[in-house]
């Protein structure tokens, strides 16, 4: 959602805050602006639509300034003008902010703020531009300041309910930024040049690895030569430098059309990193140390749930399957925005895995939240580093999906499952799996890069059927088992990226009541490898054929007779079958992104979506 890049130091600010919001596209956004800070002037100019019609309008003006502030905004309070984009102004354009995150008493700061009018000097105008709650925030730091901005920012927060991220600067200090966070990630990025803050690692990576992350309830003044933090008392606070192993080549397309693609292709790379030593050929294990648990605390644990959202909660499904087929223990995914409200049953012996990409997913850091205050035991599966689930969970493991900036979530996915089967088959052989067995789920998932390589040179193939397929309006996929949440992951896919209407059903839920949606016009996309429920599949297309319905298979290579009951099928690599979503998602994923180019969708950043969900 929206996205903050700030800078102060002795290097030119406007180049370093453009580019950082190109970065920041990925996240979703509807308006942008920057406002820069030269000898004792604030300037401020903010565009609606794509950066490059910001870039457009700044490009006639001499913006100079070593200090400055930037954002994407992705609306929230009030509709997307450019007098409701960031930066807001107060005290008559000396003051300037960017905030993520919603103020949730603007309107009672707002009419209090109003009613103060008549008392306040004339050169002190409280004059509403916009209707955002930021623009509130603004006038009530610029109540409370009396010469020092940190300290302004601090009692205006005391009077604030809701989430933020912000960053506030002073025409009267020309070197200085106040940031603070509750709710709404900051990151602190220092080089020799100066410091940079930022919503999230990306637009800091071209300049530094060296971060340091802002805790909830933490303000920091930083200048071009410090960063001192302190909590909402004023009383300071010892910071830590963190280094992140991600690099600004991996955010950047690498010739590529499209992040969607490259990061599909990133994925026999990504998945060698998330299970590089992390598995022990000769005890047929895995070692995920992250988990901070002993062995004996994880043979008491007698029941897992895995909370998610969307893509994550695909990969929690099957997280699910390992976890009872491998370890046998009963587990459950639920959707975070579903588990923070219900009333779960859970204690002292129940692990809870929270899956998250971003790691800022409001309603999974809630669901975080509200099982650790139930006594769960809470870990955390994540792929952004020091995001607020890795933080606020008691261990878990990173991913080490690097930077995901489409949208459309797919590397992580992957990575995601990755990590889960490893910790089904850590889990397992601490209870009931033999060493063969686990030997041989290591061996089968040391080939997996290979054979997600060769599933990848079938992109070409794959355009050809989704061109075919184009004029459709409605697609219905069916899969079995470990295949059912592939079957829904490839459903999301191409409804979020093509918008095509699409629906994922079990095959064998279809009599049930699905199949009276079928006819010509509404094509089936059937997973059908060759697994333990083969044949069961198989019964189900060939129901679907009997009823005149288009149909593309998913076969397992050499399965001929596939080509019967398909119009199209494309081939995968056989595999353990546990391990078949980490092949069978990736012909869904180029399916769906082959359809949104086909066409002409914004691919890496469909419509209404946002990258990171940090709002409720
Ligand atoms: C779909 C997609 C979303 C995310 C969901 C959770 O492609 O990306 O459904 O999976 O918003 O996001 P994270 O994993 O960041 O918690």
């Amino acid at each position: 959602m929206c996205g903050i890049i700030a800078y102060t130091g002795i290097g030119p600010a406007l180049p370093i805050l453009i580019r950082g919001l190109r970065r920041l596209e990925y996240r979703g956004y509807d308006s942008a602006g920057v406002a820069l800070l030269d000898n004792g002037l604030l300037t401020r100019i903010r565009a609606v639509g794509k950066i490059d019609v910001l870039s457009e309008k700044i490009k006639d003006q001499e913006l100079l300034g070593t200090t400055g502030i930037a954002h994407t905004r992705w609306a929230t309070h009030g509709g997307v003008t450019e007098e409701n984009a960031h930066p807001h102004t107060a005290l008559g354009g000396k003051l300037m902010i960017v905030h993520n995150g919603i103020i949730e008493n603007y309107r009672e700061l707002k009419e209090s703020l109003l009613s103060d009018v008549q008392s306040l000097p004339p050169e002190e105008p409280v004059d509403f531009k916009s209707q955002t709650d930021t623009e509130v925030l603004a006038h009530l730091i610029a109540k409370h300041y009396q010469g020092d901005l940190r300290r302004a920012v601090e009692t205006a927060l005391s009077h604030v309910r809701g989430t933020y991220g912000l960053v506030v600067m002073h025409a009267d200090h020309p070197d200085i930024l106040v940031a603070a966070r509750m709710g709404s990630p900051l990151v602190i990025g220092m080089d020799s040049t100066g410091h940079y803050i930022a919503s999230d690692a990306t637009p800091i990576l071209a300049y530094t690895n060296k971060v340091m992350f802002l805790d909830d309830g933490e303000v920091a003044e930083v200048t071009s030569t410090s960063v001192k933090t302190y909590n909402l008392h004023d009383e300071y606070v010892e910071k830590h430098l963190e280094h992140i192993d991600w690099d600004e080549k991996q955010a950047e397309r690498q010739g590529f059309s499209h992040f969607m693609l490259k990061e599909i292709f990133d994925q026999p790379t990504v998945f060698q990193d998330a299970i590089r030593g992390r598995y022990n050929i000769a005890e047929g294990t895995a070692q995920l140390g992250g988990i901070n648990l002993t062995d004996n605390q994880m043979r008491e644990i007698n029941r897992v749930i895995f909370i998610a959202c969307g893509t994550a909660s695909h990969a929690a499904m099957i997280g699910k399957y390992a976890f009872e087929r491998l370890a046998g223990i009963p587990a459950e995914v639920e959707v975070a925005s579903e588990f923070r409200y219900r009333d779960p049953v859970i204690d002292t012996h129940t692990l809870v895995f929270a899956i998250s990409q971003s790691g800022e997913t409001a309603d999974t850091i809630a669901a975080v939240r509200e099982a650790k205050r139930r006594g769960a035991v809470v870990r955390g599966i994540v792929n952004a580093v020091g995001s607020t689930i890795a933080r606020e969970t008691d261990g878990g493991t990173y991913i080490h999906a690097g930077p995901e900036l489409a949208v459309a979530s797919t590397k992580a996915y992957t990575n995601m499952v990755a990590v889960l089967l490893l910790y089904a088959l850590q889990f397992g052989r601490l209870r009931r799996l033999s060493l063969a067995t686990g030997t041989r789920v290591v061996d089968a998932l040391r080939e997996v890069a290979e054979k997600m390589k060769q599933t990848l040179q079938l992109s070409e193939e794959i355009k050809k059927i989704a061109q075919k397929y184009s004029g459709y309006r409605d697609m219905m996929f069916l899969g079995r088992g470990i295949n059912f949440p592939v079957a829904l992951e490839g459903s999301l896919k191409l409804k979020e990226t093509s918008y095509i209407h699409s629906e994922a059903y079990p095959g064998g839920e279809m009599k049930h009541g699905a199949l009276a949606l079928l006819s010509p016009d509404f094509p089936v996309f059937g997973i059908m490898t060759k697994n333990q429920l083969y044949e069961k599949m198989r019964s189900n297309i060939e129901e679907v054929r009997a009823r005149g319905v288009n149909v593309i298979l998913l076969a397992t290579e050499g399965d001929s007779s596939a080509q019967e009951l398909a119009d199209d099928v494309i081939y995968v690599p056989e595999t353990m079958e546990l391990l078949e979503p980490l092949i069978n998602t990736i012909p869904l994923q180029l399916f769906a992104y082959h359809m949104a180019v086909i066409l002409g969708r914004d691919v890496d950043r469909p419509r209404n979506l946002a990258k990171s969900v940090t709002v409720e």
